[in-house]
């Protein structure tokens, strides 16, 4: 279970929120949980998960590791804060900032040399759903980025699959919907790496995952985990979908 919080708290507010959080979802073992804050506020999430099971990440990385590259973070600077995750390819970074599959790619395997853990994320649009292309728009996003990874490679990644018209939109993709778009998923992984990693690759469901929708969409067997926005602000509401 991740949350990605987006452009939301100063470190101050991520402290507030790992005080109210920690206790809720101390003896919740059954699956591994991760917060993705804001850059700025990587340290203090690490320092305040420290000794519990509740993993850091970041949001985004660059693909070199330094350089003349104002405005950009690279993976060793991420992972030298202690964090062990990194979301790659979000929707709104390919929306708003130009990612393509190619740069998914390189984000990719700059996380994987250092030791980042990728959660690489794929989509289809509303228009692109309603005209029925969304195999097709999810195949190009697999096929064109991180399926071009080796096979060791590509078992390290976890896949995200946020349909963009459910994202912050209240609309979540019904549990047979999602189901169908990561059996896809599968089936694409498969084709290119081979029935047991078909199989075996996590793919989170991400789009208005709320505490009241977690459990039926849990409940679909191709659905391992989630990633959520809106609601992993509120510790309350995040411990309720870490322990659904
Ligand atoms: P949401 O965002 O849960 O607010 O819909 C999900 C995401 O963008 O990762």
């Amino acid at each position: 279970m991740v949350g990605n919080w987006k452009m939301y708290k100063t470190p101050t507010e991520t402290k507030a929120f790992f005080d109210a959080f920690l206790p809720l979802v101390a003896e919740s073992k059954h699956c591994e949980v991760a917060i993705c804050p804001p850059f700025v506020n990587i340290p203090e999430a690490v320092a305040a998960t420290r000794g519990t099971r509740v993993g850091v990440g970041a949001q985004n990385l660059y693909w070199k590791n330094e350089g003349a590259f104002t405005g950009e973070v690279s993976g060793p600077m991420i992972k030298a804060t202690g964090a062990e995750w990194v979301i790659i390819g979000h929707s709104e970074r390919r929306q708003f900032f130009g990612e393509t599959g190619a740069t998914v790619l390189e984000r990719t395997k700059a996380a994987l040399a250092c030791g980042l853990k990728p959660i690489v994320c794929v989509g289809e649009m509303l228009e692109e759903r309603e005209a029925g292309r969304t195999e097709a728009v999810l195949a190009e996003q697999v096929g064109g980025g991180h399926a071009q990874l080796d096979a060791d490679s590509f078992a390290k990644v976890v896949i995200a699959y946020e349909p963009v018209w459910a994202i912050g939109t209240g609309k979540t993709a019904t549990p047979d919907m999602a189901a169908d778009a990561h059996r896809l998923l599968r089936e694409m992984v498969t084709a290119r790496f081979g029935a047991a990693m078909g199989a075996g690759v996590r793919i989170l469901y991400g789009g208005s995952v709320k505490p009241d929708n977690v459990k039926s969409l849990m409940a679909q067997p191709e659905i391992d985990g989630a990633l959520v926005g809106g609601a992993s602000l509120e510790a309350g509401s995040f411990a309720s979908i870490v322990n659904f």
